[in-house]
């Protein structure tokens, strides 16, 4: 039953605002979150639909797009040109911006900043040409942020609800005034006077997720524990004093995951698909299938799967090739690694390797399918990072049956319970990291009934967006 609020008035049409969404662009997390959560707000009796810029990796046509309107926007004297796009996937609607200037890379291809700076200024002014008119918009990370901060200038009987979600405090859009004058913001708009924020980059610099966390009506982060972090130094990137002051109107709440995209049971890209109850013989099939893939030797040794986009978040730094040499002279195991980003990482990583060629796998690459088949062979997925706001692949893994393996921060600790559904270590440091390697092989070779029950209570969890979805349809009501 849908709830009225308090202007008596039935919230139900929400458009998303942001950079990427599964399956249309994938970089991170950003883009299962957006391209799932609307499906299971329709289980609530909502309207969410999304506008993003029509990537040039995206193929339109083979997505069967249909050309709805098109406008012009003057960016620095010269005319743009920007198209609107329509295509429903999956149930959900999507209007998507294509211009030939700033979309035609990939997610965050070229300069981020004048990207979506663009994409926030096409927006505003594709809000009155879509024809459906949203009573609130809910802007994801700080691509997206700048629609809620020209937007919220606006008196609030005329304008709609506007709600920002972070989901990674890291990435927050600074930039020169110059910048905001070039794509027509108002610079006073931005300003956030705070000391923190203003002492990290002189004043002539903005802060576009600062703007859009200070101008939002409701502020979301993907889960309760991050939503408690980010008020402290250690995890508030600069802004903690900032969210500070909007504590009372912010929240967090626990991401979902696409429970019918991540189904061993009906999962296409996988060497053979499996139910929970025959969670050993499926997952044995395609280790046995991934490891002739690798080239990894038959054996009964455990296989370790980590997989991310590789940056400073996600614990690559705690790898040690003399631990893992170390514990692998006692407990055989296999590593795999599966992920890009930057290149520093992806040096560090290979280095590691190098010292362990006969049991260890690195692939710098970004493969969905591969990433499947390795939830599928796992027995033990690695998320050690440094902080994590939500983390959906510890959920995928234990969708899979591969117990994971987590630092206690943000999602991770809401989500994995030590030694009952996986194993949490607290320290960030590569010692820690190391013992709960060893923990992890112990159980395998010598506790085989807890690590069974670890990896059935895991399968048992309910990661779908049901307990999520409600929450954001209240909040939606509450504005
Ligand atoms: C970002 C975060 C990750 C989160 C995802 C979706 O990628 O780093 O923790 O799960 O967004 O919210």
């Amino acid at each position: 039953m849908l709830k009225i609020n308090k202007n008596n008035k039935m919230i139900t049409k929400i458009l998303f605002c942001a950079a990427e969404a599964a399956p249309l662009a994938k970089v991170g997390g950003l883009a299962d979150v957006v391209g799932s959560l609307p499906e299971a707000l329709k289980a609530q009796g909502l309207d969410a639909r999304i506008l993003m810029p029509a990537h040039g990796s995206i193929s339109l046509k083979s997505w069967k797009a249909k050309k709805i309107n098109s406008f012009l926007i003057k960016i620095d004297k010269k005319q743009e040109r920007v198209n609107i796009w329509y295509i429903k996937v999956k149930g959900t609607s999507y209007y998507l911006l294509q211009n030939k200037n700033y979309f035609s890379g990939h997610v965050y291809e070229g300069d981020s900043i004048s990207k979506y700076l663009f994409f926030a200024r096409a927006a505003l002014k594709a809000l009155s040409l879509l024809p459906f008119k949203p009573q609130v918009i809910h802007a994801h990370d700080f691509h997206a942020a700048s629609i809620i901060t020209e937007l919220s200038t606006q008196a609030r009987t005329g304008r709609p609800g506007l709600v920002l979600t972070i989901h990674n405090l890291q990435h927050q859009g600074w930039t020169e005034e110059k910048a905001l004058l070039k794509f027509d913001f108002c610079k006073t708009d931005f300003q956030v006077r705070d000391k923190n924020i203003s002492n990290k980059k002189t004043s002539t610099w903005i802060n576009l997720l600062a703007a859009g966390i200070k101008s939002a009506d409701k502020i979301t982060t993907v889960s309760p524990t991050y939503a408690k972090e980010i008020l402290t130094p250690a995890y508030g990137y600069g802004l903690e004093k900032l969210l500070s002051s909007r504590r009372k109107d912010l929240v967090g709440i626990l991401n979902g995951i696409d429970v019918k995209t991540y189904n061993p049971a009906g999962d296409i890209n996988l060497a053979q698909k499996y139910a929970s109850k025959d969670v050993v013989a499926g997952k044995q099939n395609n280790k046995q299938a991934v490891r002739a893939y690798l080239k990894l030797k038959e054996d009964n040794s455990p296989l370790f799967v980590f997989i991310a986009r590789f940056s400073n978040q996600k614990g690559l730094d705690l790898f040690k090739a003399e631990d893992l040499l170390n514990l692998q002279k006692k407990f055989p195991f296999q590593l795999v690694i599966l992920g890009s980003g930057e290149e520093k990482y992806e040096q560090m990583i290979l280095a590691v390797n190098k010292q362990l060629p006969d049991n260890m796998r690195t692939i710098i690459a970004f493969d969905e399918t591969l990433a499947h088949n390795l939830y599928a062979s796992a027995n033990y997925f690695l998320v050690p990072s440094k902080f994590e706001p939500c983390g959906l692949t510890q959920m995928m893994a234990m969708r899979y049956g591969a117990v994971p393996i987590v630092r206690a921060t943000g999602g991770l600790k809401d989500t994995v319970i030590h030694e009952k559904t996986g194993l949490v270590f607290k320290q960030y440091t590569s010692q820690a990291f190391n013992r709960v390697l060893k923990q992890a092989l112990l159980v395998y070779y010598q506790q085989p009934a807890l690590y069974k029950k670890m990896r059935s209570d895991g399968l048992r969890q309910d990661w779908s967006w049901q307990a999520s979805a409600p929450e954001y349809q209240r909040l939606y009501q509450e504005i």
